[in-house]
């Protein structure tokens, strides 16, 4: 599986801070959903400025295609084409009068015809399932509708990895749910998608990839199933495992799961795995 783009050795502080990246290495597979997940403070947001570019390390290297990013002007322009970043906030992002506007500014400033932009924004907002809000300003929409208009703005540019910084902060679970189908639609395109939580449980339902990480390290990447079973390095980053990955693992010991078939992943199989051991206290009887 390729490597599409890959943090080394960074370190990073702000003016009069501590040390926010402490020497962190991340890779980001191609084609893969990678969460990133951390406690409150341990350094997320000022990694995803670094993935595309806004800040730069003081020590270390951005390597994007295995070739190292520039930090000129042109060099960060054609990096924050091809990854894209939703921050927490979208009241940080969205400024124009109108969500169409807001999607379109981004593609209007890559120089493309008007009939392409038209097309991109349409193909976004569509994604989003926000087509209905086109013309509504940005400042009167709820928070989900506003972070889905955030996030259509990064899509509308067809970067070929989206960072989102907390996509499920401040949305209730229907919201969430909602903005993961979005999300699931644009990997179906073809998509990079890299996200900060905190919520073992989203990470464990959505993710392929997880990176553990505590004040300003990675301390363990890998596929999902293999780092969120590592309790140590959960309780090293100040997390717990997922409720259906030990739910799973339980059903695995008293033999409702064959250790064949995958652990449940979502509340449905979850659920299942509860009408199995209905039916298997029924066939006792
Ligand atoms: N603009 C800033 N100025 C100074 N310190 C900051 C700033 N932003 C974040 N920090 C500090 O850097 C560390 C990492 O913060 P952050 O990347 O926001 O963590 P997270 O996103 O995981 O909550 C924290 O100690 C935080 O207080
Ligand atoms: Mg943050």
């Amino acid at each position: 599986m390729g490597v599409i783009l890959e943090a080394q050795g960074l370190h990073y502080a702000y003016p009069g801070g501590g040390e926010a990246l402490a020497g962190l290495d991340l890779t980001v597979r191609r084609g893969r959903r990678l969460a990133i997940l951390g406690a409150n403070g341990a350094g997320k947001t000022t990694l995803l400025l670094h993935l595309n570019g806004t800040l730069a390390p003081a020590r270390g290297h951005v390597l994007l295609d295995g070739a190292a990013a520039g930090y000129g002007r042109a060099g960060r322009a054609a990096w924050r084409r091809r990854v894209g970043l939703v921050l927490q906030a979208p009241d940080d992002q969205l400024f124009a009068a109108s969500v169409a506007e807001d999607v379109s500014f981004g593609p209007l400033n890559l120089g493309l015809s008007e009939a392409e932009v038209r097309r991109r924004v349409g193909e976004a907002l569509a994604a989003l399932d926000i087509a209905d809000l086109a013309e509504r300003p940005p400042h009167m929409l709820s928070f989900g509708q506003k972070k889905r208009v955030a996030i259509a703005g990064a899509v509308a540019m067809r970067p070929d990895i989206l960072l989102l910084d907390e996509p499920s902060a401040g949305l209730d679970p229907q919201g969430t749910a909602h903005l993961l189908a979005a999300l699931d639609h644009l990997r179906g395109d073809g998509a990079t998608l890299a996200f900060t939580t905190h919520d073992v449980d989203l990470a464990w339902t959505w993710a392929d990839d997880v990176a553990l990480f505590t004040a300003g390290r990675v301390v363990r990447q890998g596929d999902a199933e293999t780092v969120l079973a590592d309790r140590d390095a959960l309780t090293a980053t100040r997390l717990r495992p997922p409720f259906l990955l030990e739910l799973g693992q339980k059903a695995r010991s008293c033999g409702l799961l064959r250790a064949d078939e995958p652990l449940p992943r979502r509340s449905a199989d979850g659920l299942a795995l509860l009408d199995r051991a209905e039916n298997r206290n029924h066939s006792q009887i």
